[in-house]
């Protein structure tokens, strides 16, 4: 998918307004381009951020569209990235829970060897800690795909805030 493709068809589908973050600056201008061009420049913002460190915006929807895998401190992303959920926390991250990325998970071992000289590392961050992390801070897993060979989309409602 085109960067910001997500959320084009998310605000598409009657999101009000959506902010965007990633630490590719070329990421943050194809996302604001397709946001341009599909009439969503002022109801879409994105910009150059870590989600694992940056402060985010409280939304009542937050998004994690193939990041956890492109991270190597999982558990930090994680925890700053659902602290700005409202509502409902999303993630879709190859599943370490899967045979066949049970299978390749050890030759990603092999990585700097074959991608020497570039920054990018590809991931298979352990579904289950994940999983535990967010139960342990109130999040409630309300849906675990079970499609595909490798990877799942996950949803987590968030614990209710007590009032006052
Ligand atoms: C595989 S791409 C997916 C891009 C987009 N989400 C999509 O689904 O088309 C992974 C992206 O995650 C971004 N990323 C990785 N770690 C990040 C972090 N801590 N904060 C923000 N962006 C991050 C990378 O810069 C990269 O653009």
């Amino acid at each position: 998918m085109r960067g910001g493709g997500l959320t084009v068809g998310l605000l598409k589908g009657g999101v009000s307004s959506a902010t965007g973050f990633d630490l590719s600056p070329k990421m943050v201008e194809a996302a604001s381009a397709l946001a341009s061009e599909s009439g969503f420049s002022s109801t879409a913002s994105f910009s150059v951020g870590d989600g694992a460190t940056s402060a985010l915006p409280t939304s009542d929807l937050v998004i994690l569209d193939s990041v956890l895998c492109c991270y190597p401190d999982v558990s930090e992303l994680v925890d700053n990235s659902s602290s700005a959920a409202r509502r409902v926390y999303a993630i879709s991250l190859p599943d370490s829970r899967r045979r066949l990325t049970k299978i390749l998970r050890p030759f990603l071992f092999f990585q700097p060897a074959f991608l020497r000289g570039k920054k990018f590392r590809f991931f298979v961050p352990s579904a289950d800690k994940i999983i535990s992390q967010l139960k342990a801070k109130g999040f409630t897993k309300v849906y675990d795909s079970a499609a595909g060979f490798t990877w799942s989309v996950l949803l987590f409602a968030a614990p209710r805030k007590q009032p006052g």
